[in-house]
């Protein structure tokens, strides 16, 4: 009788899988031996698989280069990563070696930057991306920035009311985004993202307080669907309105140059995740060459942020099963040697999936059917 759990695995899904294999019965990830590692450091422990991180960034960037040379797009393709999205120097280290850029979202992402600068892992020309809300000690590192002469450092505006601190704060030029505020899921418990500047008011923001500041440059325009990038009605729906925005603003602004899409890519968090990211990325930059041609505006260089994208797929935790209990005939737990609360690696991952999959005794498990 197949009852063993590996058994279950594979008339569920496709495995082995890409990242995944059986070797003795052992699970490899990536090719390397978890059973060898547990040997050596015990558990628990975290371990990261770099090479994945550049494999991440490049099939991102190919899927966007291509469909630009695809739709005869003529803005660049711009790869930044989110550093709150995981802020471990040996990750950040190795996303920076494969040419991409930033996004920031507090003060204390900017202390990375400064280190960063310090041991020579980016330059002057890195583009920054600051995005979320600015406290005082944000605005003023991002100055800082500033006078250390980081010339591609955009501040994107959360609030309406930071472009006047900010503007106080210097006498230099400002290149600057704006946000503008999507609407969440019909299923969700808000209407609008707290985040970024009302759709109705964005367009009289830009002309009644920032097209007459001779020192601010408009440069970007930045949405972000919180619940990703999927093929729906509710994604298109909100991709459609800021390029709406978009376009309104590229007519009034020359300068304005770049669409930042966001983050929203999602991971394969389960073994039978499937995803067409390629599609995606075709549909949108499709859709945003469609808009320029038919609006006669020139087509704005794609920014994206991707965080768990870059990072998710890269790393594992491995915990040891210390018992195995039964609280009622239906119900089993496994009581593991860590808290699970400690380990996930954000408050935005509280509702997320992971994959859970046993080291040894695949073959050894037995399932009751
Ligand atoms: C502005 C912004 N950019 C990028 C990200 C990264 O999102 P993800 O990890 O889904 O790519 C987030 C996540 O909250 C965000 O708020």
């Amino acid at each position: 009788m197949k009852n063993t759990y590996a058994d279950l695995i594979d008339q569920t899904y496709y495995f082995p899988q890409e990242g995944f294999d059986l070797r003795n019965g052992y699970l490899h990830f990536h090719g390397v031996s978890i059973e060898h590692l547990i040997e050596q450091y015990g558990t628990p422990f975290r371990l990261t698989y770099l090479p994945k991180i550049g494999d991440q960034i490049k099939r991102a960037k190919n899927w966007f280069n291509k469909a630009m040379r695809k739709n005869g797009y003529k803005g660049k393709y711009k790869y930044c990563y989110c550093t709150k999205c995981c802020h471990f120097q040996h990750m950040l280290t190795e996303a920076l070696t494969h040419d991409i850029h930033l996004e920031t979202s507090s003060s204390f992402d900017i202390d990375l930057i400064f280190k960063l600068f310090e041991s020579g892992k980016l330059t002057k020309s890195t583009i920054l991306i600051h995005n979320g809300y600015k406290t005082d000690d944000y605005l003023r590192k991002i100055i800082q920035l500033n006078k250390m002469g980081f010339k591609n450092s955009i501040t994107v505006l959360d609030s309406m009311v930071e472009l006047e601190r900010l503007n106080t704060m210097t006498r230099k030029t400002l290149k600057i985004g704006l946000r503008l505020a999507t609407d969440l899921q019909p299923q969700s418990d808000y209407y609008t993202s707290r985040l970024g500047i009302r759709p109705s008011e964005i367009i009289d923001f830009y002309k009644n307080k920032v097209a007459s500041k001779k020192r601010v440059k408009l440069k970007m325009l930045h949405f972000f669907v919180d619940s990703g990038v999927k093929d729906n009605l509710h994604y298109w729906g909100e991709f459609k309105k800021a390029l709406e925005v978009f376009v309104a603003l590229k007519k009034i602004c020359p300068e304005l140059k770049a669409l930042n899409l966001g983050g929203g890519f999602p991971i394969r968090n389960n073994l039978g995740f499937e995803y067409d990211y390629k599609y995606m990325v075709g549909e949108i930059v499709r859709n945003i060459k469609e808009t320029c041609d038919n609006e006669g505006i020139e087509e704005p260089d794609l920014f994206t942020e991707f965080g768990k994208f870059t990072v998710g797929e890269s790393g594992a935790v491995i915990f040891e099963v210390l018992e195995h209990k039964k609280q009622n005939d239906r119900e089993d737990w496994y009581i593991i040697n860590n808290s699970l609360m400690n380990t996930i690696p954000d408050a935005w991952s509280i509702l997320e999936k992971f994959i859970l999959l046993p080291i040894n005794k695949f073959r050894l498990w037995t399932i009751k059917l």
